[in-house]
């Protein structure tokens, strides 16, 4: 898959793009993640990427000349539709606490893309006329960043965990929360005590039919106490 992420901060995804699994995914090229500064599209000798908004109110907005630029540098043509086929197309959207927010499922549908571009916004906003290259909004959760880097990172990880090689075992991604609907069960490892408590006796036992019931169990009543919205669907 390959992602662009349009940003104004280039350097805040150094660490994100070159440690853990996400580092070692765009090593063997399952990832090809880009950083495009959209200052680079400016012409002015300051770079300038916002304005004051024309009719007066708060801070500033960017400014739709370098988002565009920076939107067509992708290869991005005219406006595509999420969850329309092709996937082929690359899809742009734009990190905005207007939109729509991020869930399993949106995040297994934006896997399925070859190509995602991603906007992060600042000040403001971004002047709405940059809106007719972009596909779609999508928010992390209903409070507001001091930007969108940080919203795209989190879609930028959860959507490529869904990349086969990404996370080495396929059961792993599987069996986590919100993966089947419902949150994950209690994980203990060595040693079997700690502090005098111990590790429930039956991961001890070898009995697997029992281990697979015992975690089905753990999910559904962690489910029913902490998330039951989640029971409901
Ligand atoms: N930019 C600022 N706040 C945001 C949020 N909650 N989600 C996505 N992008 C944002």
């Amino acid at each position: 898959m390959k992602i662009d992420i349009l940003t104004i901060f280039p350097e805040m995804f150094t660490g994100f793009l070159t440690s853990s699994l996400l580092g070692k995914a765009v090593k063997k090229n399952i990832l090809n993640i880009n950083c495009i500064d959209i200052r680079s599209f400016t012409e002015d000798k300051h770079n300038t990427v916002d304005d004051k908004p024309f009719g007066g109110g708060v801070g500033m907005v960017m400014k739709a000349e370098p988002v565009y630029k920076a939107i067509k540098s992708t290869g991005v043509k005219k406006h595509n539709n999420l969850y329309k086929k092709p996937f082929k197309k690359p899809l742009v959207v734009f990190m905005s606490p207007q939109g729509e927010k991020l869930n399993t499922d949106m995040v297994k549908q934006l896997s399925k893309y070859d190509h995602l571009v991603l906007l992060c916004g600042h000040y403001e906003g971004i002047d709405e006329r940059a809106m007719n290259w972009v596909d779609k909004e999508v928010s992390i959760g209903d409070y507001v960043l001091t930007g969108g880097e940080v919203p795209a990172m989190v879609l930028i990880d959860a959507v490529s965990r869904m990349i086969p090689g990404v996370v080495k075992e396929k059961l792993s991604v599987e069996q986590d929360s919100f993966f089947n609907g419902m949150l994950d069960y209690p994980h203990y490892t060595r040693p079997a005590k700690f502090k005098n408590m111990k590790v429930p006796d039956v991961l001890l036992s070898g009995n697997h039919a029992e281990i697979e019931k015992w975690k089905n169990k753990q999910s559904f009543e962690r489910t029913q106490k902490r998330r039951p919205d989640l029971l409901k669907k």
